[in-house]
């Protein structure tokens, strides 16, 4: 063969993302598929910014084009595009079917992998079916969006975090372009060098649900460790930012994240602070929680600051926080 297995990967990848972005011209990707991204209020524009497409309903249509085109069923397979079958591995079948897909990039824009999300209500069905990890797309590695942000990311000098593909697509729309993904997994120290490379700053943008705001504070410490300044953003009970932005439209949306956009020590402080302010176990566990994200700050100087506005808020002795920190801090070095 004239190239090497990666490579072949990589172009297999990129014809199943033509083939899907084509699928969505057909009559029934435009009647499912197009029809389905223009009620969410996606544009033509976006569409192709982000490379969406549709994957026709059916077992095999991608696995036929790409055997007609000359990929083999074992690089499909690496590439996670098929499926075998069980029970009977001669067999093997699309991983994507009847679904709109979002292409999943590289840095440098070559497709690695797919999120595809059910277009029914169908609650026996999971909502989005990934890639599996493969030679070319290590997930732990990659934060969605990235390679449409990163430009953005650097001339802002901030990076949106949020959860969901969709939520990326409708920041693009508002004209916030700063926006990357972390697809509903819990952050990776490589995915915030990544961040890290093209800026120190980071607003996590929260789903406004309970489990979306516990998820994301794993996160915020995370992030804090990395050496990042991290402020957070909530959203009313049941919005992520694609449903608010929709709701509300961009410049609405965009000054709510500018009024909105909380230093993560305040964030987390604000969580609490209700079911704290009268219950003394509640508040001394609260004190706790707010020094331990403090000691992830490895800067001093920034750390102190922290400190006075922890205590501050939290309306205690500046030292009874110095004192639980330093706790933490020479029992780690
Ligand atoms: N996710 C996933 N598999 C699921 C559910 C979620 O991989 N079964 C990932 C997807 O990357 C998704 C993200 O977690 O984008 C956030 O999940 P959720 O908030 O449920 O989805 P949304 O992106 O908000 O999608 P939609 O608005 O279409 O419901
Ligand atoms: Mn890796
Ligand atoms: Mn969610
Ligand atoms: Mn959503
Ligand atoms: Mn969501």
């Amino acid at each position: 063969q004239a190239y090497n297995e990666k490579e072949s990967l990589y172009i297999a990848l990129n014809f199943a993302k033509d083939f899907f972005v084509q699928n969505l011209q057909t009559e029934e990707g435009r009647a499912i598929g197009l029809s389905y991204f223009k009620e969410r209020g996606f544009s033509q524009s976006i569409i192709e910014k982000f490379d969406l497409g549709y994957t026709l309903d059916g077992w095999d249509h991608l696995l036929k084009a790409a055997k007609a085109a000359g990929h083999s069923e074992e690089i499909l397979l690496k590439a996670g595009l098929i499926l075998q079958k069980e029970g009977d591995q001669t067999r093997v079948y699309d991983r994507f079917r009847g679904r709109v897909t979002f292409t999943i990039h590289n840095l440098g824009g070559k497709p690695i992998g797919f999120g595809a999300r059910i277009l029914t209500q169908d609650k026996k069905q999971p909502k989005y079916i990934n890639s599996p990890e493969t030679d070319v797309y290590h997930k732990s590695d990659v934060l969605y969006g990235m390679f449409q942000a990163k430009k953005s990311i650097r001339e802002k000098d901030n990076c949106y975090l949020v959860e969901g593909y969709t939520d990326v697509v409708s920041l693009h729309l508002s004209g916030i372009e700063n926006v990357v993904a972390s697809s509903g997994t819990s952050l990776t120290e490589n995915q915030i060098k990544l961040i890290k490379r093209f800026t120190d700053n980071v607003t996590v943008l929260f789903d406004g649900d309970s489990a979306g705001i516990k998820a994301s504070l794993r996160g915020i410490d995370m992030l804090l460790e990395g050496g990042l300044n991290v402020k957070a953003v909530v959203f009313p009970d049941g919005d992520d930012p694609d449903s608010y932005s929709r709701k509300v439209g961009s410049q609405a949306f965009t000054d709510y994240l500018e009024k909105n956009a909380q230093d993560f020590i305040a964030f987390k402080i604000g969580l609490h602070a209700d079911e704290a302010s009268n219950d003394p176990i509640k508040r001394a566990d609260l004190i706790k929680q707010v020094v331990s994200s403090l000691s992830k700050i490895a800067d001093p100087i920034i750390r102190s600051v922290y400190v006075r506005q922890s205590a501050s808020l939290l309306e205690i002795e500046e030292e009874i926080i110095q004192v639980e920190l330093n706790k933490i801090i020479l029992k780690v070095q």
